[in-house]
């Protein structure tokens, strides 16, 4: 097959994986920076180029978006899927998936456990949010955070105020979550791939810290996970319409919740801890859906 990955770093270990692994199983591997792509919209003639080039004869796209570049990324990948070319992610749910409030409403929706959450646009309302979440502690949380950079735990309704209003003075939009403390600064990442939990991890924060994110420091061993973890993770994953995701368990005394559902989960935390070939299974993932 002939694979085309966009990646804006070639360089990240995560694409490296990916490459690595589809020319062992012998593909022609294109890679290539999303951003560097041209879109040529015309009635029943979709077409993309890859710089000056236009792209013809792909089998399969393996997009990997980042959350500085989604809504460009998902109209690429929209443009790929109009010339019938098979994605791992299809457009409409990396945006669902991205985009943390939409997320959380939809799995809440179908009836999967979140963290209570609450939002509101302008200052004037939030502490009235604050009080349908929490009586103390909270947290605050920017809707583009990533790494848990603008993740804050706040410890009462005032100081959440104060934080609310600097992030609104700055334009960014935030929401306001039931802190759950039962989950001791640690969470589970449940990487899926077509419906089966390939690997999972539980990540640590650094003590006095309750971020998980290894790039906070934390630490990560593999999880055992529970069947009721894996299924509020192949249903999530199933009702944001993806094949592969990252999904982010927080476990507390009412059971799992979901934090988060990844769209383009990064490999070498999850194949680092688990020692599981991700890169590999994604792969033979496109093998299956795609007659060659
Ligand atoms: N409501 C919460 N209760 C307890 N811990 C939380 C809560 N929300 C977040 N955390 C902790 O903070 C970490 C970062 O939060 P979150 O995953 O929501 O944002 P992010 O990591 O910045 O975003 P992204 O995962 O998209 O990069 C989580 O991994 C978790 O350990
Ligand atoms: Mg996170």
């Amino acid at each position: 097959m002939k694979i085309l990955v966009l990646s804006r770093n070639g360089a990240l270990y995560s694409t490296q994986s990916i490459v690595k692994a589809a020319k062992v199983r012998g593909h022609e591997v294109i890679l290539f920076d999303h951003l560097h792509c041209n879109i040529i919209i015309e009635k029943g003639k979709p077409q993309l180029l890859t710089g000056h080039d236009l792209l013809e004869d792909v089998d399969a796209v393996i997009p990997r978006i980042g959350a500085s570049a989604t809504a460009y990324g998902a109209a690429i990948i929209r443009q790929l899927e109009g010339m019938g070319i098979f994605t791992t992610v299809a457009s409409d749910a990396l945006l669902k998936a991205r985009d943390k409030l939409t997320c959380m409403q939809i799995l809440a929706a179908h009836g999967l456990d979140v963290p209570k959450t609450g939002i509101s646009a302008g200052d004037t309302c939030s502490p009235t949010v604050y009080d349908h979440i929490s009586t103390g502690r909270a947290v605050v949380k920017l809707l583009s955070s990533t790494q848990g950079l603008g993740v804050i735990l706040v410890d009462s309704k005032n100081q959440g105020q104060s934080v609310v209003e600097g992030f609104h003075r700055v334009g960014q939009d935030v929401l306001i979550q039931e802190f759950i403390e039962d989950a001791k600064g640690s969470d589970i990442r449940a990487f899926v791939v077509d419906g089966q939990i390939v690997g999972a991890m539980v990540r640590q924060a650094l003590p006095g810290e309750f971020r998980s994110n290894i790039h906070r420091g934390a630490s990560s061993y593999i999880a055992d996970l529970s069947p009721e973890e894996i299924d509020i993770a192949l249903k999530a994953t199933k009702i944001l319409g993806l094949d592969i995701a990252g999904v982010d368990i927080l476990r507390s005394k009412r059971g799992p919740l979901i934090l988060e559902v990844n769209a383009s989960p990064g490999l070498e935390g999850i194949e680092g801890t688990t020692k599981v070939d991700i890169a590999g299974k994604i792969i033979e993932f496109i093998e299956k859906r795609v007659n060659k």
